[in-house]
């Protein structure tokens, strides 16, 4: 009698992270990812915590984010760190913000080497404060043979100000006679990016449910699939990460052409 009740079925767990992964990676998985890391201030606002404690734990995310996307095999992470524009907070959120890279690197350099990650920087690297700049200089320099995924830190980063000096720079050749202007094409104005040597990114993820570009890499994310999530930095975590990852599997890159059709 026994035998013939039908035993249910126990309800499943939530699928873990690691066979989410496994999953993921039978599909295309972005080779690039960039991320505006949003939501800082307002995750410490709700706490009643000063501002700098929402980067604080905004770091903490750097760290988490940074390994799931090794772990996926993501070859490029490219953060938002500081922006050209965000030297018009306050002093002492300014310093906070300066000192973070240090503090990220001195706490997880070792398991970012024992990830075989790469730091990379892009931004205008000369006016940053000296601790920052030996910081990065640092990471970078101890990392540089890495073969891993490259963590790239936007830091002092504006994209218009990017443009502004690829366009001189390009301008000073013609003066030159190096480049006539008809050879100036799309390569030419790539290869004068802070970018120049990454692949474009396929993924940008936005935090804190704010929906737009803030002078973010405006170039590069021609063809880019967008994220857009509520969720605020600080509490952006590995499922979050998954997430934004099943969307851009989700889907269909055409890149101006059709479904379906060659190009040829
Ligand atoms: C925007 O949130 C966030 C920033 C300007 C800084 C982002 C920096 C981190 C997440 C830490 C970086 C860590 C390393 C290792 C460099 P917001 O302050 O504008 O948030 P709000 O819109 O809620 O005020």
């Amino acid at each position: 009698m026994l035998g013939k009740l039908i035993r249910k079925k126990p309800v499943s767990s939530a699928v873990s992270l690691s066979d989410q992964i496994t999953d993921m990676k039978s599909r295309q998985i972005p080779a690039h990812v960039a991320i505006i890391m949003d939501g800082n201030g307002r995750w410490a606002k709700r706490r009643n915590l000063p501002r700098i404690a929402g980067h604080h734990e905004g770091m903490k995310t750097v760290r988490k984010i940074t390994r799931i996307s090794n772990d996926l095999g993501v070859k490029v992470l490219t953060l938002y760190a500081f922006s050209t524009e965000n030297w018009k907070r306050p002093k002492i959120e300014i310093d906070f913000l300066m000192k973070l890279p240090g503090e990220f690197l001195s706490t997880y350099l070792p398991e970012l080497i024992e990830q075989n990650v790469k730091v990379e920087m892009i931004g205008n690297f000369d006016v940053l404060p000296e601790h920052t700049k030996s910081a990065i200089h640092k990471a970078m320099k101890e990392t540089a043979n890495n073969d891993g995924m490259t963590l790239n830190f936007a830091m002092n980063y504006g994209s218009r100000l990017e443009l502004v000096e690829a366009v001189k720079e390009i301008a000073q050749l013609a003066q030159e006679g190096v480049l006539s202007v008809e050879n100036i094409d799309e390569t030419v104005i790539n290869s004068h990016l802070m970018t120049a040597h990454l692949p474009e990114p396929d993924l940008l993820i936005r935090t804190s449910g704010e929906v737009r570009l803030s002078n973010f890499m405006l170039w590069q994310l021609a063809y880019t699939e967008f994220s857009f999530t509520d969720v605020l930095w600080p509490d952006f975590d590995e499922q979050c990460m998954l997430n934004a990852m099943k969307e851009f599997q989700s889907r269909s890159r055409r890149f101006g052409s059709v479904e379906g059709e060659n190009n040829a």
